[in-house]
């Protein structure tokens, strides 16, 4: 943990697809915009990241690297944003088509997105929830009958809540707990996206009760020794939760402090280990009985331009940010630790979602992190387990403060706020999504970045 390490890296912030289309843009017209001072610092960020980089003793003439790099980045962007909403609005007319002819009996509807093969699965499966007489035969909307139509169906619904449709019919007793969230000062440091409210995962769950809601809960959160982790531990705890404080065997002072501090048990392991997810999975069960939400904190930065990174440093970033969450997760379900009504949070970033120079490791493993929380919802929905993600911008750690200082500067002054996110705003985010208040909120991706990459 302690080498390399620099969340963000070089632009974390700033390489969101906004930014990247308007430079493109601007760049085709040859104009002066106004932009153009962003796009200016971000170069700057970024050519320092690559210098810091080289100080590490790896890597060519920043310069002309750089200028390589930004060029195949905008490419990329461009020609997958193409690709990507040729093939969303594919999805899109095919859901919209099964859905009107779900009416008059969804077979036809069904038929006709079979002919399109290119749509796939998730349109198939918004087709055939009609068909299943659960949803049209019922006068429900088609974005619910797809909600119900297994996991293709949730994909199918997150298209057509992409258009506008944040709240799904029948779900709005899920509504106080988000809104309580997003007006208070809870949810500072998020901004400029939409949050979906759905009937995906089952039950109800007291969505009323914000007095320590998580009282009588067991949490467990992982890499809570330092950072994000200790600032989420104290919140949940503070909330009525249980928390068992995970860090590895080497961060046992600190991770004893944390969990003195805040009247939780210390458990001690590395979460890379292949033993580390029977070991977990025996331990909540024999002291706890099991547990009520699992907050999959821990994670690493292993930064290098990508020309530059041997196969050791990709593993590690992989198998720690991302194989050991499906690990953990996987013993936790299969094993039935986790109690229904459960929650699973992982930490993603706004890296995983825009990409990062110098980060593609990292990159990977928390853009791994966003689709399998999508896909892992749909099978717990009927549970009443929800599972989410956070996606950080840059956050005041031990993880950014390895970033050289003018780098980390710049990070900062892309956010709307035009300051670092602190630990514990990243915490009250993890700890709504705890709550029985967010039993409408699954499988999606909550940005607390500050307002630094904004959309849906
Ligand atoms: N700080 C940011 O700006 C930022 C931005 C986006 C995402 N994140 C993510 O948030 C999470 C927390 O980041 P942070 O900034 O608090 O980092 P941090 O370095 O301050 O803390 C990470 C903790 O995880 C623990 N950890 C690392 N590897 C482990 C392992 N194999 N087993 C058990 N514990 C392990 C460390 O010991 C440490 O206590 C990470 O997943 C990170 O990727 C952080």
């Amino acid at each position: 943990m302690a080498e390399a390490e620099g969340e963000g890296g070089p632009a974390q912030a700033g390489l969101g697809g906004d930014q990247q289309q308007e430079r493109a843009q601007a760049e085709a017209e040859g104009e002066q915009r106004q932009g153009g001072r962003a796009e200016r610092q971000l170069a700057v960020g970024a050519e320092q990241g690559l210098a810091a980089d080289q100080e590490q003793g790896e890597g060519g003439p920043p310069g002309a690297a750089l200028g390589e790099g930004e060029k195949e980045a905008t490419v990329a962007l461009e020609a997958g944003g193409g690709l990507f909403g040729e093939a969303a609005q594919q999805v899109v007319e095919a859901v919209e088509d099964a859905q009107g002819q779900a009416a008059d009996g969804g077979e036809a509807a069904a038929e006709q997105v079979e002919q399109r093969p290119q749509v796939g699965e998730a349109a198939q499966a918004g087709a055939q929830a009609p068909a299943g007489g659960e949803g049209a035969a019922a006068g429900e909307r088609g974005e619910l009958a797809a909600e119900r139509g297994g996991p293709g169906g949730e994909l199918a619904a997150e298209f057509t809540g992409a258009r506008g449709d944040l709240l799904a019919e029948g779900a709005e007793a899920r509504l106080p707990g988000a809104i309580r969230f997003f007006l208070s000062t809870a949810s500072a440091f998020v901004t400029g996206q939409p949050l979906r409210i759905t009937k995906l995962a089952k039950g109800d769950r007291d969505t009323g009760n914000f007095v320590k809601p998580l009282n009588g809960k067991v949490v467990m959160v992982t890499g809570a020794a330092r950072g994000i982790g200790a600032a989420t531990a104290e919140i949940l705890a503070n909330e009525g939760a249980h928390v068992v404080v995970l860090d590895r065997p080497a961060d046992d002072q600190p991770a004893s402090e944390v969990a003195r501090k805040i009247g939780g048990t210390v458990l001690l392991a590395d979460v890379s280990d292949p033993k580390a997810p029977e070991q977990i999975a025996s331990f909540l069960k024999e002291k706890f009985g099991g547990v009520d939400v699992v907050i999959h904190n821990a994670g690493i930065t292993r930064d290098k331009m990508f020309a530059n990174m041997k196969p050791d440093v990709w593993d590690a970033t992989i198998d720690i940010n991302l194989a050991a969450v499906v690990r953990i997760t996987d013993a936790l379900l299969s094993g039935d630790v986790l109690r229904e009504g459960g929650r699973i949070i992982c930490l993603s970033s706004i890296a995983g979602l825009s990409g990062n120079a110098g980060q593609t490791n990292y990159a990977a493993s928390k853009g791994g992190i966003a689709g399998y929380v999508r896909n892992l919802a749909t099978k717990t929905a009927a549970k009443g387990i929800t599972v989410n993600a956070i996606a950080p911008g840059f956050i005041e750690t031990r993880m950014t403060a390895a970033i050289p200082v003018a780098i980390r500067e710049v990070a900062r002054r892309l956010s709307a706020l035009g300051q670092g996110g602190q630990p514990s705003d990243v915490g009250q985010a993890i700890t709504f999504l705890s709550t029985p208040g967010a039993q409408g909120v699954s499988g999606q991706v909550l940005r607390v970045c500050g307002g630094a990459f904004v959309g849906a």
